[in-house]
Order: structure tokens, then sequence, then C-alpha cells
């Protein structure tokens, strides 16, 4: 039990890396993340499944509980410029084993969520081919594994998700530079969809507002908060940043207000411009513009959220191999999945376990599934982070150079609106947590405990 809580000390970690990044470079990183298969996808499944356009208020409330977190990383991070995020954050701050359960869930925000993202890119990727090159998957490799409804493997998920850990393998990433490029994509699809799309607005499509009643708000909040999750990546950079204490936060908050922003417009546009039950379709965005007689603006949503979706896929698994190779170097997780690939220079055995796992995954697996498995792993994360800002404040004489205004009231209201979200997902979610969670325990008390690098009293702490 002594080993669960001791902390490690970060304050004598040197930098590894060069410090280039900025504002801009953050803020289009966080946009990166967290624009993705949330908005294009799951935004029409949770109209038309849980909330109808009561949608538009569970983007309103996931996107304060989630600007809470916000904050309460930008806190972290002006105090503690690390990389390593949440990981680091509780480590220092709750213990090992805190830690080891943070890092163990962010496995399954990162891994699955390059999985889900994948369904989604292969919804509009269908599509896209569809529409422009009368191409057609036949209907058995066109969708999750459901026997009864005569699909067995979604193909073209699991081919991206290969490809892109392929890639990874190989070192091939997404440079800052490339990224802001995706960022601008992003602005330009969604730009053309509220352009076209406020066209074809019908309010009478608004009505009745809350066809599942406030029950369905709260489960479609619990299920659209996915299109909110990423934005923590902005931190695990803090150690390639120029002015990490300001620019990190700045990055945190900006990334978010931005896409809230999006999101909010998207969502009401999308339930005005259809019946709300008729948007549990793969690509509601590129289908509500095909309904309403937009074929080409339908075609630039198409492909522009291929491409944008690709690079969440990129920033999800770099992700992956990044956390795998922190907790494998801190020794919590087995020791080979830190090895570099001598030429390559890359985690390539987390890479190619990443790839043999996830992409099985992406294939056979409903994206609804995958996202809610996501939002309860990264939700709880967040918690840990947000109990983490607690500890600090407390025991720490830490000095951040952003604090969070009203903290007696924020940092208590965060916490309560993340279980709030958690309890909105349905029991069998919380099962399969669960059961990851224990494994993750298990895994600690057989293998971490006894090879973590603090047992060795020479140890010069993680390098995450
Ligand atoms: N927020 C990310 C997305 O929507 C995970 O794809």
């Amino acid at each position: 039990m002594k080993n669960f809580f001791r902390k490690k000390d970060y304050s004598a970690q040197e930098g590894k890396f060069e410090r280039k990044l900025g504002v801009i470079d953050l803020t289009a990183l966080g946009i990166g993340a967290v624009i993705g298969a949330g908005i294009f996808v799951i935004t029409g499944k949770a109209a038309a499944t849980l909330a109808g356009p009561g949608v538009i208020v569970s983007f309103l409330v996931a996107a304060v509980a989630i600007g809470l977190s916000a904050l309460v990383y930008a806190e972290l991070s002006s105090a503690y410029p690390i990389s390593g995020s949440a990981y680091s954050y509780t480590y220092l701050s709750l213990g090992e084993g805190i830690a080891w359960i943070v890092g163990w869930e962010l496995l399954l925000e990162y891994g699955i969520a390059t999985a889900a993202v994948a369904v989604g890119w292969s919804g509009y990727f269908r599509r896209f081919i569809e529409e422009q090159f009368h191409l057609v998957i036949p209907q058995a490799l066109s969708g999750s594994f459901d026997p009864s409804s005569g699909t067995y493997i979604d193909i073209c998920a699991f081919l991206a998700v290969a490809i892109i850990f392929a890639l990874l393998t190989i070192g091939i990433k997404e440079s800052a530079s490339v990224n802001i490029v995706i960022v601008a994509i992003k602005f330009v699809v969604l730009g053309v969809f509220i352009y076209y799309g406020i066209k074809h607005v019908k309010f009478e499509n608004l009505s009745p507002f809350l066809p599942f009643g406030w029950d369905g708000v709260w489960k479609g909040t619990s299920l659209i908060v996915f299109a909110y999750l990423g934005f923590d990546a902005v931190s695990t950079v803090a150690e390639e940043t120029k002015d990490p204490t300001r620019t990190v936060p700045l990055g945190l908050v900006l990334s978010l207000v931005i896409s809230t922003a999006l999101y909010i417009v998207v969502a009401v546009v999308l339930c005005a411009m259809m019946p709300y039950d008729r948007l549990d379709v793969p690509d509601a965005l590129a289908f509500a513009m095909y309904q309403n007689g937009e074929p080409f603006a339908a075609s630039i949503i198409a492909l522009g959220a291929v491409i944008t979706i690709t690079s969440v896929m990129m920033v999800m698994g770099i992700g992956f191999t990044r956390i795998c190779y922190a907790l494998a170097r801190d020794g919590l997780l087995f020791k080979n999945l830190a090895d570099i690939h001598p030429t390559l220079k890359t985690p390539y055995k987390a890479s190619i376990l990443g790839g043999a796992l996830l992409s099985f995954m992406a294939g056979m697996v409903p994206l609804g599934v995958l996202a809610e498995l996501i939002n309860i792993g990264t939700l709880f994360a967040y918690f840990m982070v947000g109990l983490a800002a607690i500890a600090v404040r407390k025991y720490h004489d830490a000095s951040p150079r952003f604090t969070i205004p009203l903290a007696g009231i924020l940092l208590p209201l965060n916490l309560l609106m993340l279980i709030f979200i958690m309890v909105g997902l349905p029991g069998v979610t919380w099962l399969r947590f669960g059961v990851w969670t224990l494994v993750g325990l298990a895994v600690y008390a057989l293998y971490g405990r006894k090879h973590s690098r603090m047992n060795d009293p020479q140890s010069d702490g993680p390098t995450p």
C-alpha cells in the first residue's frame, strides 16, 4: 500500500526537447485532437437515439463540464510545465497507484479513440467514394460485427487503423505546420456546412425539442461529451513549448472555446435541417446536405471529414504510443514496450501492439460502444486530475501562473459535473470500465509495483 501512494518529484526534471511550439501551434494541436468523429458522426446519433434536438443542450452542458476540466489542466500545467499530462499530475500529487490507473485509463482513451474515430472516418469515406466514383463496399464489409444485419467487419475502419499505426511505426507523423493546415480544413468544412445548412433551416424540425425528455438530454450529454475529449493533448507537449506556463493554459482554453462555439452552431443547424429521427447515419453532416439537395456541399464535407478525421486518428495513435512508452519507461508496464527501434527511432513495439489490437476493434465494434467506453475512461481521468488540483493546492507549494477563479466553487462543481455525466452512461459501459480497471489494478499489483523505477533510489524520474 505504501508503494501505491508514493509520489514522484518532478522538480529536478530537465526538459529533453527543443522548445519551439507557440500559442497558435498549441491551439491548433488542441483543435486537431478535439474536432473529429464527435461532431461529424456522434451528433447525429445522439440526436436520433437519445436527445432529439435537445442535443443542443447536451452540447452546452458537456461544454461547461469539460471547460472546467480545461481550467483545471490549465492551472496544473502552469504550475508543472512537464509532459505526461494527467499521468504526471497525479503521480506527483496523489501517488503512483492512482497515476497508474489514470495512465491505464488514458490507454483506453487514446487507444480506443483511434479505433472509434476510424469508424467515423469509414462512414464518410464510403459515402465519398460511393458518390464520386460509384464504388460501393459490400454490405458484409461495411459495418461492425452484427450478423443479424448482414455486417461482419468495417473493412475501411480496420485498414485505416492498421495504416495509421504502420505510419507511426516507421516514424511518419504530422508536423505542427501540417496540423495547422488540417485545422484550417476543419474550419472550411464546418463553415461550408453552416453556410449551406442555414439556407435549409426549418424551425419546425426543432419541435418537439425534448422528445426524450430531460433524461434524454442527460444521456445525450454522456455520449456527446466525446466530441470535446482530446483537449488534454495540449498539455502533453509542455516540454516542447516556448514559455509553457503561459502558452499551455492559453492553448488549452482557446482550443476548447473555439471548438465549443463551432459545435453549438453546427448542432443547431443540423437539428434544424432534418427531422432528428433521420440522423442516425454514419455521416450525418454530409447526409443532411444530400437530403437537402446540396450535393456539392455534401462532397466537400465528406472529403473534408475524411482528411481531418485522419489527423485525429494520428493524434490519438501518437497519444497511445506515448502513454504506453511513458508507463513502460517508468517500469509500470512491460519494459520492452518502451524499446525504441535503432534506425526508425520510434517505440515500434508499442505501435505494432496498438495497430494489431485496435484495428480489430475498429473493424468489429460499433462506434457507440467504443465512444461510451472512451468517455467513461477519460472522464475518470479528468476526475482524478480534478482531485490532483485540489491536493496540489492543499499540500504542495506550487505557484501556478494561472489560477482558477472562484476555485472553492468551480473545483467541486467540476467533479460533480463529471460524476453526473459518467452516471448517465449505460450500466454495461460501467461493467466494461470496471473490468478494465480491475485488470489495471491486477497488472499494478503483480507487475508495476515491483518493477517501478521508483524502487531504484538512483532513478532520475520518469521521462513521459
Ligand atoms: N473529440 C474527438 C472527436 O470528436 C475524440 O473525434
